[in-house]
């Protein structure tokens, strides 16, 4: 029997004991990237069915066997512990999720276009526009991916005109997890925002998380339009305070006064909060950087681009540090790095990850490269993702490969094994001891009494 929402389901309490399975709605999750291939493992956690389809077979085929086609801790144990229980399948075949699923989740990406600000929609729709001809019972869809505002007015109508049934829904659910936590962050996310036209619809979403709701999570349930947008808004808030505090690494540089102090001393107005003013290298990813970018490509459109002009200077302060490291690097080598050899330890646009999309650690290490130094990188999980964008850097397999015998060395991801390091050990491996911490997170004090040159962003 299709399953049906409990109409009551939001007047109960929130300390009412699970439903059983069999009363839980099956689900699927469209698109196994970072965000499907997630929610797919942590729902079955949850205690759901689930299918997740994707049009890459490639992928598909890796999951069936088990492997997580990328690297985030703790989801290949999920992965195996659920993949024999027969509660979670995968496919490549619309009709197949469509028979099985009484909710849908799309979960596939939304790059940035090329040469342009705005998102590629090009995935969103077409998953729409391939499962919404199979869908002959009722069922609701829900958006997860991250899309410019007015982008689920539009999913509604490819569904209204392609379902054969008339009453499938459309809900908006934005994620909000950070890779490197993403399992901890989708078993207990800290806020769900259900965008709803219906009853049914709130009811319906609420079935799929209830087990999430009925620990306390606080539930926002709002229109199509503020749904898509609290995404947006909460990355570019992100973004803008670590691109706040990069900029007052600036003037710390210019005073001679210290970021991370500053850091620390207005992070103790709760207001203002400490978390999320590291200054360094800033931020890159596949999320903050082309979030912020589509946010003023579509207030564009509607136009309020005066309204979030501010986001440029957010992406310039960003993208200015990258160039600043660069720098910082050259003074320690002379002027020049022409002929000089150069350890670039991280890869990854942050630690626990092996993920390059825009990461500065990358780029950095490019325009070394660039400068006439002989770069080699090592990062912990992202080498081989690097050496497929950067075949022209050289990559080292361990740390101590990698200082052996450079002229300086740059740390550009914190990965703990680099926080960890001890200035004496790798002082005895490189040819001179000159370093960037481009992510401020060795103790100064501690390297310059060992001999070195210590150099970072914001710092004297
Ligand atoms: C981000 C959001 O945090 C998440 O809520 C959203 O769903 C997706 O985008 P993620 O891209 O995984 O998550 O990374 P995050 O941990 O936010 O870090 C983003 C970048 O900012 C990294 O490059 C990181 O190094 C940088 N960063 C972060 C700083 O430079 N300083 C800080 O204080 C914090």
């Amino acid at each position: 029997m299709p399953f049906e929402p409990d109409s009551n389901a939001s007047a109960a309490p929130l300390t009412q004991p699970n439903p059983s399975a069999t009363a839980r709605p099956r689900l699927s999750v469209i698109g196994t990237g970072y965000l499907g291939a997630t929610h797919a493992v942590c729902m079955v956690e949850l205690g759901y069915e689930v299918i997740g389809l994707d049009v890459d077979e490639a992928k598909i085929k890796a999951l069936c066997a088990g492997q997580i086609p990328f690297f985030e801790p703790g989801l290949p144990e999920l992965l195996a512990k659920h993949i024999d229980s027969g509660k979670l399948r995968f496919t490549t075949d619309f009709a197949e999720v469509a028979a099985f699923a009484d909710i849908h989740f799309v979960c596939v990406g939304t790059p940035q276009q090329k040469g342009q600000y705005a998102a590629d929609m090009t995935y969103v729709r077409s998953a729409f526009e391939s499962l919404a001809p199979h869908l002959n019972r009722r069922a609701l869809v829900v958006g997860k991916s991250t899309v410019p505002a007015g982008t689920a007015e539009q999913m509604a109508t490819i569904l209204a005109e392609l379902a054969p049934n008339k009453e499938v829904e459309l809900a908006w659910n934005p994620e909000f997890l950070r890779e490197g936590f993403a399992v901890a962050d989708t078993l207990a996310p800290d806020r769900l925002v259900f965008g709803v036209r219906s009853e049914w619809a709130e009811q319906t979403i609420r079935s799929a998380f209830e087990p999430v709701i009925a620990t306390g999570t606080p539930v926002i349930v709002t229109d199509f339009a503020t749904a898509e947008l609290v995404k947006v808004a909460a990355n570019s808030f992100l973004a803008t305070k670590i691109s706040f505090i990069n900029a007052m690494a600036e003037v710390c540089e210019a005073t001679g006064a210290d970021v991370i102090q500053l850091a620390d001393a207005i992070g103790h107005d709760a207001r203002i909060g400490r978390r999320f003013l590291n200054a360094g290298l800033g931020f890159g990813g596949g999320c903050l950087p082309k979030d912020i970018r589509a946010f003023i490509a579509r207030a564009g459109e509607l136009g309020v681009d005066q309204a979030v002009s501010f986001l440029r200077d957010v992406d310039e302060i960003n993208l200015r540090r990258r160039a600043r490291v660069v720098e910082l690097g050259l003074e320690l080598v002379d002027g020049s790095y022409a002929g000089t050899k150069v350890a670039v330890l991280g890869a990854a646009f942050k630690p626990n990850s092996d993920d390059i999309r825009d990461s500065p650690a990358l780029d950095v290490a490019a325009a070394v490269g660039r400068r006439g130094a002989r770069v080699q990188v090592f990062d912990p999980q992202a080498n081989a993702n690097a050496r497929r964008v950067h075949p022209e850097l050289s990559y080292a397999d361990s740390l101590d490969e990698v200082i052996d015998g450079v002229d300086l060395i740059m740390l550009l991801t914190e990965w703990q094994e680099f926080r960890s390091m001890d200035p004496e050990t790798v002082g005895q491996r490189v040819a001179r001891r000159n370093l960037v911490d481009g992510r401020n997170v060795l103790d100064p004090i501690q390297w310059r009494s060992s001999g070195w040159v210590y150099r970072a962003l914001g710092r004297p």
